[in-house]
């Protein structure tokens, strides 16, 4: 039968992707996105690759009463929640719109989910919240530190669920820290289409590849890195939406709350990543170094051993197959 699965922010770049992977393990997929970063396109996609419908609920994650009708009327098992804002640089501007809408639409979420008697949360948070890490690769014990609002938004939701599952045992509830997500799904038919400059490395990249930018601005050479330049563990984007899959499917096994990386494991400097964009597309990748961008950390890199020991998800894709995926994603 599968779970019935609420995805919040669903029609997102991570949310249409992990729709798919439900989907393909036997989950019915739900969805709630106020498309304010997003387009409905995707999912009509997603129902086209997979032969499977998914039902689509245009509105805001904020609204506890629209939230609880969506879990009833569709009788939701367990819930994924994505919906929030996620630029960084942004965060810093507008931090009050950043508060308001990643914790009041989490908590709406909840509060539905208890009102309705659903009890099973995956949490979308972000190895931002370790901030400028002590140790790489980095173990969910580290301590964390986010550096601007929009981690802490993160950090203080992951307070807010640990609080929770604390208070009542029926609450199944995981946190989900990513690291790098990169690339597309296999087909190439969905892929990330940010709106406007891209913020991150892999979309500024593609746009270059694309023609539609001159060059990549590297951000620093004089990091204390191998090559001097920022070094990230970029997951694939399928690997990473399969460590959702694996997370829903091992709550029935959980007490209570828990969190894990999901990451590689391997680090790849900016460099690295332009070469590895060049061999997988042919093409010559011009770019310039520039200043270093504030806020910015050397390095982070996850250690994933316990999502690979507990959940038993292991990444199965390289940084080469992210990039001729996120390539392949260009070409429609
Ligand atoms: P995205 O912007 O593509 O998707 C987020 C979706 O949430 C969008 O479709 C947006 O329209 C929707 N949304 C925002 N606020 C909403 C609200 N109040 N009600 C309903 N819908 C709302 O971003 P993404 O990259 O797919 O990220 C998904 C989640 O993963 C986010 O929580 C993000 O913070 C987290 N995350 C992303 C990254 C990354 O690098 N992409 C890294 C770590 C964590
Ligand atoms: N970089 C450039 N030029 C660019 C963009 C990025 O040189 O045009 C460099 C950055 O300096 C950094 C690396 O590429 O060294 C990666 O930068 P991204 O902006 O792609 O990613 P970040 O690691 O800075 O942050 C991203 C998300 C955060 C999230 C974090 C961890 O933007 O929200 O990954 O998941 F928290």
């Amino acid at each position: 039968m599968g779970e019935t699965v609420l995805v919040t922010g669903g029609a997102g770049y991570i949310g249409s992707h992990t729709a798919l992977a439900l989907i393909k393990a036997g989950h019915q997929v739900v969805v709630l996105d106020n498309y304010v970063n997003s387009k409905p396109g995707a999912l009509d996609v997603v129902s086209d690759i997979t032969g499977e419908s998914i039902v689509v609920v245009e509105g805001d994650a904020t609204d506890v009463d629209l939230v609880e009708k969506v879990l009833r009327d569709n009788n939701v098992t367990a819930v994924i929640h994505m919906a929030a804002l996620k630029a960084v640089g942004e965060s810093v501007d507008m931090p009050l719109e950043y508060y308001r809408n990643n914790l009041e639409s989490c908590m709406a979420t909840l509060e539905a989910m208890r009102n309705a008697e659903v009890w099973k949360f995956v949490f979308s948070s972000s190895a931002t919240v370790y901030g400028d890490p002590d140790v790489c690769p980095i173990p969910e014990t580290a301590s964390i530190g986010a550096t601007n609002p929009y981690g802490m938004t993160k950090e203080m939701i992951e307070v807010i669920i640990r609080d929770l599952a604390a208070s009542d045992d029926r609450w199944k509830i995981t946190s989900l820290r990513y690291f790098n997500p990169v690339g597309a799904h296999e087909s190439g038919r969905i892929s990330e289409a940010p709106v406007g400059r891209p913020n991150n490395l892999m979309p500024m990249i593609m746009e270059v590849a694309t023609g539609k930018r001159d060059k990549v601005m590297v951000f620093g050479d004089d990091w204390p890195t191998p090559d001097g330049t920022g070094v990230r563990d970029y997951i694939h984007i399928m690997d990473l939406v399969e460590g959702h899959v694996s997370a829903l499917e091992y709550l029935d096994d959980q007490d209570g709350y828990d969190v894990y990386n999901l990451g590689q494991g391997r680090g790849t400097s900016v460099l690295e990543l332009i070469a590895a964009v060049e061999e997988a597309t042919g093409l010559t990748i011009p770019y310039e170094v520039t200043d270093r961008r504030a806020g910015d950390i050397a390095e982070c890199t996850a250690d994933p051993t316990k999502a690979n020991e507990v959940l038993g998800w292991k990444t199965t894709r390289t940084t080469a197959d992210a990039c001729r995926d996120a390539w392949n994603s260009q070409q429609l």
